[in-house]
């Protein structure tokens, strides 16, 4: 059911995932530990954002001063051109300013900024943002945000999910640094991987991970549909819904990106792996491409050179000093070395008349029968062989 919440959302049926104050706080709290001046004399630019509801706001003018931050910028999307439609009151520092316009107030975006004590309180905080209306409705894209982009040192953000791709092309395009959510999907993409191949892109502290049972979890508005099992209701009466595979991806550096994997050798994990399924079957090869199949990270062989697929949940342990990350298992990423014929078998391991070249272009074993707890899906028309695809494999190889 998360996924499909979060289909809807990739859809551009529905962006408006807010962001926690507790969640933004954990992980950039994880970049200052590694160092300290990860946003010192920084300016931190928040598209995509609601400033006055937003924690991402909150949570840097709130720590505008610890962070030493040269100045904040954070920019609204207009109501009017939000696809999904929800009731959105206004703030009061909007409709008791001289600035509110109520011609302007739905159809364009609205820019904060922070860099001085404007109140004269003796410190810069939540209370010293200036705001103005924008040209436009603060499309990301659009010439004026695009103009603060430059301006901008690191950009935060949690991004529309239906524009993923164009939001990290849009960074990429401008060179900066940045911090913002995604969903594990997105490795896959064409336009990301290779970003991720090439150390320009990693996951960030937390990713894909579940914090006391859950996934991550977002505040959506109070007219967001609400089934299922990831889904709830908060104390405040805020709607909520736990996204699977959802976390942070960066180009910051953090400690956990330089921590070793610690692992075992190939001959200690064939006899003492804690997962079965590796003490039974061990590492095979592929049929079409020259590296063995590693089906846990945690039991990546220290002492194997050559290539290996992994899942793609490896990407949370990987160390560039560690390992090196050569293709995605899929066709279009790598040189598959075998064009076979093939039958698709059903659930069941039955013959379906129904054929496929390649395994439909993913990495695939020979099917063990003593170790391979689902039956087999594919079997070759020439040789009678059987067959077990394996999706989502990062081919890496040790340093
Ligand atoms: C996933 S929400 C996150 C909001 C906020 N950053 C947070 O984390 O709490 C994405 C936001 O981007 C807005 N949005 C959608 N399309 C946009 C675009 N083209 N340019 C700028 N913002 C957009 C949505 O309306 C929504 O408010």
């Amino acid at each position: 059911m998360a996924n499909e919440k979060f289909d809807n959302a990739k859809k551009g049926k529905n962006d408006e995932f807010y962001t926690q104050y507790a969640d933004i706080q954990k992980e950039v709290n994880a970049y200052l530990e590694y160092d300290a001046d990860t946003f010192k004399d920084k300016i931190v630019l928040l598209p995509c954002d609601d400033p006055e509801w937003s924690n991402f706001t909150r949570f840097f003018a709130q720590n505008f001063e610890r962070l030493g931050l040269k100045k904040l910028i954070s920019t609204s999307y207009a109501t009017d051109s939000k696809k999904f439609k929800s009731y959105v009151q206004l703030s009061f520092l909007e409709m008791e300013s001289p600035k509110y316009d109520k011609t302007k107030t739905n159809k364009h975006g609205k820019i904060f900024t922070l860099t001085r004590d404007t109140n004269n309180s003796g410190h810069i905080d939540i209370d010293d943002l200036e705001w103005e209306y924008l040209k436009g409705d603060g499309d990301f894209r659009s010439k004026e945000v695009t103009q603060l982009r430059d301006e901008a040192d690191i950009i935060i953000t949690n991004p529309p999910f239906s524009l993923f791709r164009e939001f990290v092309d849009w960074i990429m395009q401008a060179n900066k640094k940045f911090l913002i959510i995604g969903n594990q999907n997105a490795i896959t993409y064409k336009e990301i991987f290779p970003l991720i191949k090439n150390n320009r892109m990693w996951t960030g502290c937390r990713f894909n991970q579940r914090v006391n049972g859950k996934n991550m979890t977002f505040v959506v508005p109070d007219n967001y549909p609400l089934s299922g099992t990831e889904v709830s209701v908060d104390e405040k009466g805020r709607k909520l819904v736990s996204v699977a595979g959802t976390g942070w991806f960066t180009n910051l550096e953090h400690g956990r990106r330089h921590q070793p994997l610690e692992l075992m050798t190939m001959a200690d994990n064939l006899k003492y792996s804690k997962h079965k399924e590796i003490r039974a079957e061990g590492y095979p090869k592929y049929v079409n491409y020259d590296a063995i199949d590693v089906s846990f990270t945690d039991a990546i062989p220290d002492d194997y050179k050559q290539e290996m697929g992994v899942p793609i949940s490896f990407l949370n342990k990987y160390n560039p000093e560690q390992f090196e990350i050569i293709a995605l298992g899929i066709v279009g990423s790598i040189d598959f070395s075998s064009e076979r014929k093939m039958e698709i078998l059903d659930k069941n391991g039955k013959p379906t008349g129904k054929y496929t070249i390649n395994a439909k272009g993913t990495l695939y074993k020979e099917w063990n029968k003593n170790a391979d707890p689902k039956p087999p899906a594919f079997q070759d028309c020439e040789n009678g062989k059987l067959y077990q695809s394996i999706y989502a494999r990062i081919i890496i190889r040790r340093k």
